[in-house]
């Protein structure tokens, strides 16, 4: 479910048709809907809305200020995995105290900085991190809560590149390992052991591999319990995929909510998700210029103005996005296939490959669908393009959520070195 169609023969978000925000914004520019947002956080919080529970937005999903803030304002929280993404959050308006921190390699300073912030708990991935958070924290004179991110050996579908849950990936501790961390971690004197965490991979699009990695975690629970470690807080991960093209049929939101209580049964603990694509997923859009149309070779090439620079999925994991005219095709046209590809210097810079797509011509424009979650958060300025652009829809109105950087702005961090500037 999301609030982009067609009206007047024009692509829009929500009232706001994607033409009108191209003429003032330019383009490559993605697009966002706050009603999507809001209904995607609302149909998860609503399924556990009887329990303790607190839906920890993956901001590696979409960091945008504004995007983050609509969240905040629906009293989401945050799973961040950077000190950046921390200070993003909370400068959104998220309180520390719904912040979670996850990822393998925390810095010192990540750590410091969550312990002044005081956030809500430190998701902990191996022995030497977790004798590191214990001394930082015992040096700023705090005890920590924290869970330990169990690896639990569960394959799940999703991408290779997005897999996390088997032996051979770097994330978490290992499964039969949890019981002496636990031990290790309540000797520590910074430590508060509060917690388990599992995330398996993502846009996985059955619950019954989270289920058996949910069953386990909650087996393991009532082991540690019975070995008087007081477990409060169970972190399920994120990982619910979504819709990308036709066919495409994740299981819904609704079947994750069941299969989670049902994997938790009576068991009392603060339940944590770590959803990232399925809010932002197909709550946004990027819309892109043609720039040229390139015959050669018996092949027809759809030059964009966006690249993998702004979009990488399809370079980077050869990812589907639908790709839509804004403006609506003529009835009857005949669809052609075509490569649509983008400006870089590179040949994985392609979106689609014989994509069957009705008649484009110069300066015709493009929405790619479902491109709210890891889009402009993988985005760089690979061949001195400006960071992409970003707006947010609400209703009938629109904001810039972010600008497009000058050049002055892009170069302003690099300088010459002495040696050749003194001449
Ligand atoms: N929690 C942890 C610990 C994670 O590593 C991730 C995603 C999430 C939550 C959120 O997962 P989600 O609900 O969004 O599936 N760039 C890739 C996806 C990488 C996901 C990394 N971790 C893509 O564009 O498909």
């Amino acid at each position: 479910m999301h609030h982009f169609a067609y009206r007047n023969g024009v692509l829009h978000c929500e009232n706001v048709s994607l033409e009108a925000v191209a003429r003032e914004l330019g383009t490559p520019a993605y697009v966002y809907s706050d009603a999507t947002l809001r209904r995607h956080y609302r149909v998860l919080a609503d399924a556990f809305a009887n329990r303790n529970t607190l839906i920890a937005f993956a901001v590696k999903a979409n960091s945008n200020i504004g995007v983050l803030a609509t969240l905040a304002s629906e009293g989401a929280g945050a799973d961040v995995v950077s000190g950046g993404e921390m200070l993003r959050a909370l400068e959104a308006g998220i309180p520390a105290s719904r912040i979670v921190f996850s990822g393998v390699a925390k810095t010192v300073e990540e750590m410091k900085l969550g312990l002044e912030r005081g956030i809500h708990q430190f998701n902990v991935e191996s022995m030497p991190e977790l004798l590191r958070l214990s001394r930082v924290a015992e040096e700023m004179g705090k005890r920590v809560p924290i869970a330990f991110r169990v690896n639990p050996h569960v394959e799940a579908g999703g991408h290779a590149h997005i897999s996390t849950g088997s032996a051979e990936h770097k994330f978490g501790i290992a499964w039969h390992e949890a019981e002496t961390f636990f031990e290790e971690a309540s000797r520590l004197p910074g430590i508060d052991p509060v917690g388990i965490a599992v995330h398996i991979g993502s846009q996985i699009m059955r619950v019954e591999p989270m289920r058996a990695a949910w069953e386990k975690v909650v087996a393991l629970t009532r082991r540690l319990r019975d070995r008087g470690f007081a477990i409060s807080r169970l972190d399920l991960g994120g990982g619910l995929g979504v819709p990308y093209k036709d066919g495409d049929d994740p299981d819904s939101p609704t079947i994750y909510a069941r299969t989670a209580r049902e994997a938790l049964g009576d068991l009392d603990v603060q339940l944590i998700f770590e959803p990232g694509r399925l809010i932002a997923g197909n709550a946004g859009v990027l819309i892109s210029k043609v720039e040229y149309i390139k015959e050669r070779d018996g092949r027809t090439f759809v030059i964009l103005d966006a690249g993998m620079n702004d979009l990488l999925r399809p370079a980077l994991y050869n990812a589907h996005h639908d790709i839509l005219p804004v403006r609506i095709p003529e009835m009857g046209a005949t669809r052609s296939a075509v490569d649509l590809v983008g400006p870089i210097c590179e040949s994985t810079d392609r979106f689609a490959k014989d994509r069957p797509m009705p008649p484009l011509k110069e300066g015709d424009l493009v929405a790619f669908m479902t491109a709210g979650a890891y889009g402009a958060t993988l985005s760089s300025q690979y061949n001195s393009r400006p960071l992409v652009a970003e707006a947010l829809v609400r209703g009938d109105a629109w904001a810039i959520v972010r600008r497009r950087p000058t050049f002055d702005e892009m170069i302003a961090l690099e300088r010459a070195p002495d040696w050749i500037t003194r001449g």
